[in-house]
């Protein structure tokens, strides 16, 4: 692979960062990662428009202009032949000596992307649907903005592995789902009703659950932004998830009860397609 490092294309073996890079040290970085099908960036706009927002709210240094940015990533794809997969971006605040304050503003952003081929159009997950179990959210209080403090999500999909899931759905202190582990959560009600968690700071505004939720109000589907229980979501019809990765993935069971018939749901179902043929 052809990997982008603080400015150079280089084979990934030749890519280094610094030991004090303070994405490294202290997670002082954000991320995004944008899906790509048929050569295609999908989303990016939003993607960059989040990723602007994340580097505001923790005044991060600019990592270059979306245009450049955009460059990068075409450069990549396409030096890479990538025609379905992921771009993933890092952007960090730079090597300096390690302090817990920041160093001067001056110093120049860390950036790194990368290029990571995955079926994402058909897949045993999108065919079959995934069973989550429920965890408690012990995730920082601003799970809005897009940091690299992966380790409890990373810690909560091995939990579900073990307990033979996929993947985890996380419950807040106030007994309500936030999200999945690296997706948006969502359930579909007895009479039709997309229910998703509204945005606020305990959760990641998902580009890819603001495009869902655009297709399904154009489907003519209500639209509850409002938070459920696991209990409500084990009753609900459907379940399932969003995400640049995942796109629409339908739930067919949460902590071993099956949801609706245990098979992907027909909303899901469509939600994905429609959003597939949009992207590509
Ligand atoms: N994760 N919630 C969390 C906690 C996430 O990490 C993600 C994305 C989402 C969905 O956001 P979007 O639709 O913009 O991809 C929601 C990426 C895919 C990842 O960490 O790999």
């Amino acid at each position: 692979r052809i990997v982008y490092c603080n400015g150079a294309y280089l084979p990934e073996a030749e890519a280094t960062i610094s030991v004090f890079d303070r994405g490294f040290l202290f997670a002082d970085a954000v991320y995004e990662v944008v899906s790509v099908l048929g050569g295609k960036l999908v989303d990016f706009s939003g993607h960059m428009a989040r990723l602007r927002r994340s580097l505001s709210e923790l005044d991060l240094p600019s990592p270059g202009s979306d245009d450049e940015l955009l460059a990068i990533h075409r450069e990549l794809v396409q030096r890479n032949g990538l025609d379905e997969g992921l771009v993933y971006l890092q952007s960090t605040r730079g090597a300096a000596d390690r302090d817990f304050l920041f160093p001067p503003k001056e110093t120049p952003a860390g950036l790194v992307l990368f290029t990571q081929a995955k079926a994402l159009r058909q897949t045993e997950a999108a065919e079959r649907g995934l069973s989550v179990i429920t965890v408690p959210d012990l995730r920082w209080a601003r799970r809005d903005i897009k940091t690299v403090q992966l380790l409890y999500p990373s810690m909560a999909k091995m939990q579900a592995k073990a307990a033979g899931a996929q993947d985890a759905w996380m419950v807040g202190e106030d007994g309500l789902v936030t999200e999945g582990t690296s997706n948006n959560a969502h359930i579909v009600t007895a009479d039709g009703a997309l229910v998703t968690r509204a945005l606020s700071h305990s959760i990641l505004h998902g580009i890819t659950r603001a495009s869902v939720l655009r297709l399904a109000s154009e489907m003519g589907l209500s639209i509850e932004e409002r938070s459920f229980t696991p209990d409500e979501a084990k009753a609900a019809s459907e379940a399932f998830i969003t995400s640049a990765s995942s796109f629409v993935t339908a739930i067919v069971s949460i902590d071993g009860v099956a949801i609706g018939k245990g098979t992907p749901g027909e909303t899901a179902k469509r939600l994905r397609d429609i959003y597939i043929a949009e992207a590509e």
